[in-house]
């Protein structure tokens, strides 16, 4: 946490891109009026988990450093509320 924003990087490296990382690209402006000023958004070429993706798939995205796999805006949206309502 920073700011005591949370944090969300979104992953436009090649393979989470054509993976489904080109649908996220308005997630910035789907994030509810009430939780849009708690998160800090930031895109990455690669977040390296791509390499490593045995059990799970991209695209990829980092909430507060936990990582989300298959992100759709529904599953970010979703994390987003969990975590700033608990
Ligand atoms: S391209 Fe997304 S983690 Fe590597």
């Amino acid at each position: 946490m920073t700011d005591g924003k949370i944090l969300l990087e979104l992953c436009f490296g090649t393979t989470c891109f054509v993976m489904g990382a080109s649908k996220l690209q308005e997630i910035e402006s789907l994030i509810p009026p009430q939780y849009k000023n708690k998160v800090e958004v930031k895109a990455h070429t690669c977040l390296d988990l791509c390499k490593n993706a045995t059990y799970m798939k991209a695209p990829f995205v980092k909430l507060d450093g936990e990582i989300i796999s298959e992100a759709t805006v529904e599953k970010i949206l979703k994390a987003i509320e969990r975590k700033i309502d608990g």
